[in-house]
């Protein structure tokens, strides 16, 4: 059983991706006066993928949560497999959406690298995830689906960043084209660094017993 303590960074990360989530849901009215002045051009050369971005997305950082809880995926698979087939769709239409409106972003080359890059990790991340599941091996589905989540949480990350930037009076294009990678980078090594701590006792060899200490054979 864990304690408050251990569920603190899931349950802060849950309430931020409810937050954000919600508010990116607003996006489904395609109006473009909801927009930060700066995404409106975007919005208005490619308003379908644009609201389709934001909802998948929504759905993708609102459904990412409830994937995490290990009570309900023991307690209730069916739950966690309809929630992941949810979760998997939206991160496919977000993403290759996210694609196509990374090359209409106001913010230069080095933003749509970024934004690109985020896109093309986070669906091969989620299509990796998706794939070892199928192919029962709930090990390698549990590496990828983090990997996966990690990315899904950029839309959080980009946001706080984003508001740093506003607070400390920073250049915004500059900040924004640097928060197109910084938003994702960071998560995946994160990310990364929870696999393999998590998998390190599991895999390792248990030293072999001196002689003396072994048990009389029967
Ligand atoms: C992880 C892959 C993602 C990629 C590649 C991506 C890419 C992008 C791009 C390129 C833009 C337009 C930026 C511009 O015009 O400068 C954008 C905007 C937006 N994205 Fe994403 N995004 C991702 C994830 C998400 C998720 C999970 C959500 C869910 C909340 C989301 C919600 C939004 C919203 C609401 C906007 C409108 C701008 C704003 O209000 O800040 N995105 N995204």
């Amino acid at each position: 059983m864990k304690t408050t303590l251990q569920r603190l960074p899931w349950i802060v990360a849950s309430a931020l991706a409810l937050a954000i989530g919600l508010y990116a849901l607003r996006f489904v009215q395609a109006d473009a006066s909801l927009l930060p002045p700066g995404l409106r051009a975007n919005f208005q050369a490619h308003p379908i993928a644009f609201t389709a971005h934001t909802t998948a997305g929504a759905l993708a950082l609102l459904a990412a949560p409830l994937q995490l809880l290990s009570g309900l995926r023991s307690r209730r698979p069916r739950v966690h497999r309809w929630t992941g087939r949810l979760y998997f769709a939206a991160c496919l239409i977000g993403g290759v959406a996210g694609l196509r409106i990374a090359f209409g972003t106001a913010y230069g080359p080095v933003a749509v690298a970024g934004f690109s890059g985020l896109a093309l990790a986070w669906l091969a991340t989620t299509t990796a995830g998706f794939m070892a599941a199928r192919e029962g091996d709930y090990e390698r589905h549990r590496a990828w689906m983090l990997r996966s989540v990690a990315l899904t949480f950029a839309a959080v990350t980009i946001r706080l960043q984003l508001a740093g930037i506003v607070a400390f009076r920073l250049d915004f294009a500059t900040g924004y084209a640097a928060a197109s990678w910084l938003c994702w980078l960071p998560n995946l090594v994160l990310a990364e660094w929870w696999i393999r701590k998590r998998a390190a006792p599991r895999t390792a060899v248990p030293a072999a017993q001196p002689e003396t200490t072994r048990p009389p054979a029967e």
